[in-house]
């Protein structure tokens, strides 16, 4: 859960640093917050971040914050999405020397976890044994980044801050963490706690994105 103490340091970090920066326009004072956040602004404050804090997760919270992920759909509630959360050092240790590139480990330094998330394929997206439609696999990995858009939700709803990497070595990460092989594996999440000022990029207008007839 977000706290009212954690939101408005964040919110008082983000406007000391927009003073100091001319107040560039991805740096936004947030309205403080009583207890948890209404889901608008969930989505606002969640955003990828790159520089995390030393912190530790318990298995129990990561176990929860799969659970409310599990409520994203999918194809016929095939849930196919499956998390491998290391959150002890070793595990990570290795994940961060072999099986990510050195701009996402650093990234990644002192998250609380980092969640390898694959998908089961040859059921997502199939009528019976046989793909519906010309988007076979493709219907997994959309379950899979459903599954993940909630993961990071729900995360931040806990007051944990991630970073999505779609940039891994598939192979070291399969191995480190006993992916089975059939398993299709979509990122590698960062879990942690921000150690960054709240930061906005930029978004396309929305005239740009959507045509309504
Ligand atoms: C499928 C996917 C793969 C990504 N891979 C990486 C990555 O390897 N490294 C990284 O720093 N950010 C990665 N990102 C984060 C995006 O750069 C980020 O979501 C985007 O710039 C929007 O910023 P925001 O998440 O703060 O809103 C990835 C995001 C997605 C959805």
């Amino acid at each position: 859960m977000i706290t009212r103490r954690t939101f408005v340091k964040k919110a008082s970090l983000a406007a000391g640093i927009a003073a100091v920066s001319g107040g560039v326009g991805c740096f936004e004072n947030k309205p403080h917050k009583e207890e948890t956040m209404k889901f608008s602004e969930l989505i606002e404050a969640r955003r990828s971040v790159r520089k995390y804090a030393k912190a530790e997760i318990s298995k129990d919270e990561m176990a929860k914050i799969v659970e409310e992920a599990l409520n994203a759909p999918s194809w016929k509630n095939t849930e196919t999405t499956r998390y491998y959360a290391a959150i002890g050092d070793d595990a990570k240790a290795k994940i961060w020397s072999d099986a990510l590139p050195g701009f996402n480990a650093a990234s990644s330094e002192n998250a609380a976890a980092l969640v390898a998330v694959t998908f089961v394929p040859g059921q997502s997206g199939y009528m019976g044994n046989t793909p519906a439609n010309e988007l076979g696999e493709m219907w997994g990995a959309y379950d899979c980044g459903l599954a993940s858009s909630y993961f990071v939700l729900a995360a931040k709803d806990h007051g944990w801050d991630t970073l999505i990497m779609g940039i891994r070595d598939t192979a070291k990460v399969k191995a480190i963490l006993n992916i089975p092989e059939k398993e299709i594996l979509t990122s590698v999440i960062a879990v942690g706690k921000s150690a960054q000022p709240y930061f906005k990029n930029p978004r396309k207008p929305v005239a740009e994105v959507l045509k309504v007839v």
